[in-house]
């Protein structure tokens, strides 16, 4: 059971022409907190935090934090991984409705009925999902590590992969291993195609294409590189191109442009109108809302311990793993 109480910001509280950033660098001191952002946080979070990275590597620095609070700028899974991992500190989000459309399209009862068809299956679950899920998975996985956490399941283990498809297929491509996929994807990647990315490209032919693995399989295909956000600014940052384009949500951007200024980015667009290549969730975090969360210590990440303990054991696999 998820504990956490329900918790608005109270924005209209925050005295007015207060400066934010000062008060914030000052709040995370007198509270001891580290900050870890996503990467897909907007800018000046980013450049507030003590650590930014993707799922994978701010999982880590969750797990290894000493400080007394983790003030987690993300999506609620992250979080709530946070806390999983690291439960004796005071973990809080700047806003509760971050959510992830992967997470809350996959309930862990509607999971747990969807598994009695695989009954003799291992669970391998994106960590993109709530801790319910977790707790009904032999391990997790990030995208940075899906291929390394897939092979080392013995090959004669049958293998259920969710909540994301595109991820599934693209590990079963890596892998050669045929997997039974939970049919979830993320409302971002999903919208971008191969059909106006292959436009793109031959608009600028020495630009090569990075995608994010929560890309639909015809899109990775089309791509130069796919990886976890982390794997993408790496490839940025050392290959050689002076223009990509990259398809996945654009606030990897911020931190591209600081390690390659001199490149172009080209932000992949999406087929609607819309600016679909930002995640809504994400992008629910502000400067506003995490001074609030820094101040009041809310709202903070609370779980049934015995719902933890089945959920950490999935995820202590995965971080041994390395
Ligand atoms: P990574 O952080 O593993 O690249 O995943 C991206 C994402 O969608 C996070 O929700
Ligand atoms: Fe979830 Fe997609 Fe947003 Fe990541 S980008 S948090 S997968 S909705």
């Amino acid at each position: 059971m998820d504990l956490t109480a329900p918790y608005v910001p109270d924005l209209d509280s925050i005295p007015a022409g207060l400066d934010l950033v000062a008060e914030i660098q000052r709040l995370k001191r007198a509270r001891k907190a580290v900050l870890l952002a996503h990467y897909y946080q907007e800018p000046e979070i980013q450049d507030l935090a003590d650590f930014v990275g993707d799922s994978l590597q701010l999982s880590q620095q969750a797990a290894k934090a000493d400080a007394e609070v983790i003030v987690f700028c993300g999506v609620h899974f992250m979080a709530e991984t946070a806390k999983i991992l690291n439960p004796t500190k005071t973990v809080v989000i700047p806003d509760l409705d971050a959510g992830c459309s992967l997470a809350d399209r996959c309930p862990a009862d509607f999971f747990a009925e969807w598994l009695k068809q695989y009954p003799d299956h291992d669970v391998v679950s994106y960590i993109n999902c709530s801790a319910g899920v977790k707790a009904l998975s032999t391990v997790i996985c990030t995208s940075s590590n899906a291929v390394r956490v897939v092979e080392s399941i013995p090959a004669d283990r049958k293998i259920v992969f969710a909540p994301d498809r595109h991820l599934g297929t693209w590990v079963m491509q890596q892998t050669g291993r045929k997997m039974a996929l939970f049919p979830g994807f993320c409302i971002v990647h999903e919208q971008f195609t191969a059909k106006r990315l292959a436009a793109l490209k031959a608009q600028h032919p020495d630009a090569k294409l990075i995608a994010h693995p929560e890309c639909d399989a015809s899109v990775n295909q089309l791509a130069d590189f796919v990886g976890s956000t982390a794997a993408l600014l790496n490839f940025v940052a050392k290959d050689p191109a002076k223009a990509f384009i990259v398809a996945t949500e654009a606030g990897i951007l911020h931190q591209m442009h600081q390690r390659r200024p001199e490149v172009e980015l080209i932000p992949a667009p999406v087929d609607s109108g819309c600016n679909c290549s930002l995640c809504p969730y994400m992008k629910l975090n502000s400067l506003e809302k995490l001074y609030l969360c820094l101040r009041d210590l809310k709202p903070d990440i609370r779980l049934d311990e015995p719902l933890r303990l089945r959920a950490l054991k999935p995820l202590e696999r995965m971080l041994a793993l390395g």
